[in-house]
């Protein structure tokens, strides 16, 4: 049974951080399924210049991700599709990443609002159980939102902000590497194995020994 991870992409700033979590789920042979919310479209196409269209996904998502999809377990659901597979608890999920998520819909998913079906499957895989990771990207924060991602952290959720550490690579980290850390914990919690990042050695200045750096 094919069993996907979910993958939703909302209109926070950090469109890279999806690209980098889809292109490490579909290289570790995961099967994946996408969604993309109304105003990710605006940042997808503010930050990389891509538009994605429901009807050309795969034309439109093989561009953005920069790979060939034709042998990719890769499935798309529009975002208004509210009687999409993952719009239900009996359709097969390992669990979700919503990556990057607005404060909306930190706000949608801690309430349960489901005013969309990236919502509508992340509280789906809350009420499952399922391993769900929320990758908020705001800065500086409300009360409110602050609220929203403890009640997320409290309904089974970890809470992984777009917070990147730069021990990995060092001051002169590049951006692609502060990327890559922050999918790279994305991928050790869904416990997808990948070679996103390079892993504390517990050697300070390991980055600029022959072996360090990722
Ligand atoms: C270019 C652009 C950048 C944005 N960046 C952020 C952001 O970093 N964080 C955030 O929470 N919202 C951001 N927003 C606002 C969200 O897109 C907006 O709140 C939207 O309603 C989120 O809807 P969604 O959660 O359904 O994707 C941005 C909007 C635009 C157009």
């Amino acid at each position: 049974m094919r069993t996907p991870w979910i993958v939703g992409v909302s209109g926070a700033s950090g469109t890279p951080y999806a690209k980098a979590v889809l292109g490490a789920l579909l290289d570790a042979g995961e099967s994946v399924d996408l969604v993309i919310s109304k105003a990710a479209r605006l940042t997808l196409l503010d930050e990389t210049g891509a538009s994605v269209r429901d009807a050309h996904w795969k034309d439109d998502v093989g561009a953005w991700l920069g790979r060939d999809l034709g042998s990719a377990d890769l499935t798309y659901w529009p975002a208004n599709d509210l009687a999409a597979g993952p719009s239900s608890g009996s359709y097969p999920a390992k669990g979700m990443a919503v990556v990057p998520a607005s404060t909306a819909s930190c706000a949608g998913i801690a309430i349960g609002l489901s005013k969309d079906l990236l919502q509508r499957a992340a509280e789906v895989n809350l009420k499952e159980r399922r391993r769900t990771v929320v990758v908020p990207r705001e800065t500086p924060v409300t009360r409110s939102h602050l609220e929203h991602l403890i009640a997320l952290h409290d309904a089974g959720a970890v809470v992984l902000p777009a917070s990147p550490g730069f021990y990995g690579a060092g001051a002169e980290a590049t951006a692609q590497q502060l990327i890559d850390f922050v999918a790279g914990k994305v991928l050790d919690a869904l416990e997808v194995p990948h070679s996103l990042s390079a892993r504390w050695r517990g050697e300070l200045n390991a980055q600029r020994s022959p072996l360090g750096g990722p």
